[in-house]
């Protein structure tokens, strides 16, 4: 049985399954509530449960604390409805964020490649476009289970059909040794829903963006690239991304010839574990090399917490406003 759930100061009620997350309900309805990670890992989901009962699923203590659900906050990507509800999102929902209904989705797979150290590009194509917002993130199902990975799509929102994800082995992994780096083939058929995710680059911007990815979290960055330069969508861009060594990197003729192609980019790729001919040390000190003021200028970050945390320090140090500091931060799945 279904119960309603409302979403105080949204109109009208949407459906919420007993067996699904208040989140996955909402964004099913095409309702949206601020969310990142949807895996009870990142708190941005937090919700106030103003009338109702839910089922908290089992929040990380440190994520969703006892005295926090005793006092009536919740996980929307964890909880589940047991009666009809009025919930409140404690943070706010981002006025420019992403609007696409979450749906399943199944495609086959065109293409499986080795691109960098442990890293594969997957590429789908699905039997029905997904519209997404560049930056976002599905959920890859495992066959023959109910096990499922998030990866960022790596293409532009234009291509629907078709979909690119960047994807870095885990040894004794489920998904990844197990399946996309074992079993999967070219001609497989694949499942998956999305799109999720609130790190985007939606509207036009007059701040020209700095984007720092870390491994595989260049993923949503190349798709945000793709999108806003052939949609003028800002000034310009500068691309940096973070790995240990050479072989770390990947995309990088293409990020080249986008280089020498469009004026409004520059590709810095920085390692942080090897001397070459290019920029050595940690990605964001690049960052703070190069640019001895943010001010005025936006940033999109992708990577590991650690890196992501650092570079939010280094941006604000160097004067950008924090509302214009967007972030996804990623652990690496299994
Ligand atoms: Fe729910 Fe991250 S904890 S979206």
């Amino acid at each position: 049985m279904s119960h309603s759930v409302t979403v105080s100061g949204q109109d009208g009620a949407f459906p919420g399954a007993p067996d699904r997350s208040v989140l996955e309900s909402a964004l099913r309805a095409n309702r949206w509530l601020p969310h990142a990670c949807s895996q009870g890992t990142c708190g941005t989901c937090k919700i106030r449960v103003l009338c109702g009962e839910v089922d908290h699923g089992r929040p990380d203590e440190t994520i969703l604390s006892e005295a926090e659900r005793a006092s009536g906050l919740t996980l929307a990507c964890q909880a589940t409805p047991r009666t009809d509800l009025t919930v409140a999102p404690l943070n706010d929902v981002p006025p420019d964020g992403p609007r696409h209904p979450l749906r399943d989705h199944a495609g086959t797979v065109l293409e499986l490649a080795d691109i960098a150290r442990c890293t594969r590009r997957l590429v789908v194509e699905l039997d029905e476009p997904m519209e997404f917002s560049a930056g976002q993130y599905a959920e890859l199902i495992v066959p023959g289970s109910v096990v499922a990975r998030q990866y960022s799509m790596a293409n532009p929102p234009s291509e629907s059909r078709r979909l690119e994800f960047h994807i870095k082995r885990v040894d004794g992994g489920l998904a990844t040794e197990g399946w996309i780096f074992g079993s999967l083939r070219p001609g497989d058929r694949i499942g998956l829903r999305g799109p999720l995710g609130q790190f985007a680059l939606v509207r036009p911007q007059e701040e020209p963006a700095i984007l720092v990815g870390g491994g595989t979290g260049l993923a949503p960055l190349k798709s945000i690239v793709r999108h806003a330069l052939s949609n003028d969508l800002v000034p310009s861009i500068d691309l940096y991304h973070g790995g240990r060594g050479q072989a770390d990197l990947y995309d990088v003729d293409f990020f080249r010839a986008l280089e020498a192609a469009d004026p409004r980019f520059r590709y810095h790729p920085v390692l942080s574990e090897e001397q070459w001919d290019g920029a050595t040390g940690v990605v964001t000190d690049a960052v703070l090399d190069d640019f001895a003021s943010c001010k005025g200028r936006s940033a999109y970050l992708c990577g590991p917490p650690a890196m992501v945390t650092a570079a939010v320090k280094a941006l604000k140090r160097r004067r950008m406003a924090p509302r214009l500091i967007f972030k996804e931060e990623f652990t690496v799945g299994s």
